[in-house]
């Protein structure tokens, strides 16, 4: 499995402190049977703006690390971007990274009470200069929980949706399972994902949720979540 949305790198936003926080994650992740995580540290909110050649070295060291250890995980850089109509200037800068810093796909993350006016047109803004906006864990966001329409609306536009491997398990509360159930349901989310940010609170595992999705959308199109989905974004 490729897990696009982690918290991985040590010591860079709300993620694993140390190496060795950061090395347990990886054998939670390896023994999920995730064999790529995509390193997303926070940027574009006032207290996290970790730069992009922070990621970059921070992969290359957790790989090193990975390396000497003998575990079966693979990093690649990303970030994790709080939705902001800058975006685009900052992609253009190499300020903030591409999933896989290929300039294709980026995570972007919306406010969790709102959606802001502007993700429409940052969403479209991104596709215009051929980047597909990957809307991550809109089940956690208090405006799409009680109306789903203005998440048709971005997907319309052009964007992606990641739900996170824990709502849909329940960890976030009922009203974030129901609604990843629900855009499940309407063919509204593409890719599960784990955000994961520890081991024990939130883990970077993605089985336990791709057994949920397939009670709704059957085995093969929950793994396709995990695997085709992802490996096609990172390609
Ligand atoms: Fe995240």
């Amino acid at each position: 499995m490729i897990d696009i949305h982690c918290h991985i790198l040590p010591g860079l936003d709300d993620g694993p402190k140390t190496d060795e926080e950061a090395l347990s994650m990886c054998e939670v992740a390896a023994d999920d049977g995730v064999k790529t995580i995509v390193a997303t540290p926070h940027t574009g909110r006032e207290v996290y703006q970790t730069s992009a050649e922070d990621v970059l070295a921070g992969v290359s060291h957790l790989n090193g690390l990975l390396g000497k250890k003998g575990i079966p995980i693979n990093i690649l850089p990303g970030h994790d971007v709080y939705v902001h109509p800058e975006i685009i200037e900052n992609i253009k800068k190499k300020k903030v990274l591409t999933v896989n810093d290929n300039g294709k796909y980026i995570i972007l993350e919306l406010p969790v009470q709102s959606v802001p006016f502007y993700v429409e047109k940052v969403v479209l803004d991104l596709k215009a200069i051929g980047v597909t906006g990957i809307i991550s864990h809109p089940e956690r966001n208090y405006h799409i929980q009680k109306n789903t329409g203005v998440l048709e609306k971005l997907v319309s536009s052009g964007a992606l949706v990641q739900l996170t491997a824990l709502s849909l398990t329940g960890g976030f509360g009922a009203p974030a399972q129901r609604t990843a159930v629900s855009l499940i349901h309407k063919g509204l989310a593409h890719i599960i994902a784990s955000d994961g940010h520890s081991t024990e609170e939130r883990p970077p595992v993605l089985s336990p949720a791709v057994k949920e999705a397939a009670k709704f959308i059957g085995e093969e199109r929950a793994l396709e979540m995990v695997n085709a989905k992802p490996r096609e974004i990172i390609s």
